[in-house]
């Protein structure tokens, strides 16, 4: 019976020919005709195909499956093509109800390999780690490699820590990857029990910082005590952007950019860039990654997720167009339906 309702499915899939337009908020199917699962996405361009990643919530919350990989050329249409990183593949306290989130990947042209980070945490949120896997190819399967905190900054640790920042370093929560234009890989991720953004360059394999750690000169604290996550980092015209959201749990918030010369800072804070009906909300959704068009320099996409709380898997994607105007200035505008230019 499942083997004929798939059937189904895919002829109609099928039938409608393949997908021409972004529909921000609504179910987004995969070229089977399931519901595409790769929540907190991440896109990785590699000759000239697009690998999506994301928690792959089919199951509820917390890491009952995994992180899954789609693949697509044009963006609108794309292929599952199965978790690259099965929850076993974790140690056991991030399974199940663990947390395993906001996985990213990067190509290392030096080492040839697939680098995906991630947030590993338990049920609570209080161990707070970074967690590095490597493939050969980009649907992995990624074989991890460990998990850690990679800075150990004191930045006045609180008397009573859960999350034991002094003796463990400091917390690593909603993160980010970038890949700079001169090689250098960074991770961007909410530290200090999300009080204050990180900005860290990663060793010249992309498994783990730089090392010696130079505070302004490796890396960098940022948006301090702001309680900024969901960071999603972009270059455009030698400028580093950097859309973030508050920290509101699955409930949507205003998001806030920043703009820097130096990608380790000062970042100067520009404030919402959303604009019109709902832009409090971010449109109902929250940040997960900004990917230029392909082609369109200086065009860019908004990829957000509009959380589920009560049927996390049944959470939509909102991807929004946007340019960066004069004057480092971005609008976000809500679009029921689009194309690429
Ligand atoms: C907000 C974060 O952005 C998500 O990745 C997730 O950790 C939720 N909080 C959990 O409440």
């Amino acid at each position: 019976m499942k083997t004929l309702i798939s059937f189904m499915i895919a002829l109609s899939v099928w039938a409608q020919g393949p997908r021409r337009e972004f529909t921000p908020g609504e179910v987004w199917l995969d070229t089977a005709g399931q519901p595409i699962q790769a929540h907190s996405a991440g896109i990785l361009l590699h000759r000239g195909v697009y690998y999506w990643y994301g928690e792959d919530k089919t199951l509820g919350n917390f890491n009952r499956t995994g992180i899954s990989v789609y693949s697509s050329k044009d963006l609108y249409n794309w292929k599952r093509e199965g978790v690259a990183l099965p929850k076993d593949s974790v140690p056991a306290q991030f399974r199940e109800t663990g947390v395993c989130e906001r996985a990213k990947v990067l190509y290392n042209a030096r080492t040839k390999k697939f680098v995906m980070w991630m947030h590993l945490d338990d049920k609570p949120y209080a161990v707070a780690s970074a967690g590095v896997a490597v493939a050969d190819q980009a649907t992995g399967p990624f074989r991890f490699v460990g998990y850690s905190r990679p800075v150990r900054f004191d930045f006045g640790y609180p008397e009573k820590d859960r999350t034991n920042q002094r003796e463990l370093g400091n917390t690593y929560r909603d993160m980010n990857l970038f890949l700079d234009t001169d090689g250098k890989a960074y991770a961007f991720y909410a530290s200090e029990d999300n009080w204050t953004m990180y900005i860290v360059r990663l060793n010249a394999e992309f498994t783990g910082p730089e090392m010696p750690q130079v505070e302004g000169k490796t890396w960098a604290r940022i948006l301090v005590k702001q309680m900024r996550e969901a960071p999603a980092p972009f270059k455009h015209n030698g400028k580093y952007f950097l859309i973030t959201s508050g920290c509101t749990g699955w409930k949507p918030n205003r998001a806030g950019y920043a703009v820097a010369t130096n990608i380790l800072g000062p970042w100067t804070e520009k404030g919402d860039p959303s604009v019109g009906a709902e832009a409090e909300t971010t449109f109902r959704s929250q940040s997960t990654f900004v990917l230029p068009m392909p082609g369109r320099p200086g065009k860019f996409i908004f990829l957000a997720d509009r959380w589920n709380e009560k049927q996390l898997e049944d959470s939509r994607y909102v991807w929004l167009p946007f340019e960066v105007g004069p004057g480092d200035t971005i609008e976000l505008k809500w679009v029921d339906r689009w194309q690429l230019p």
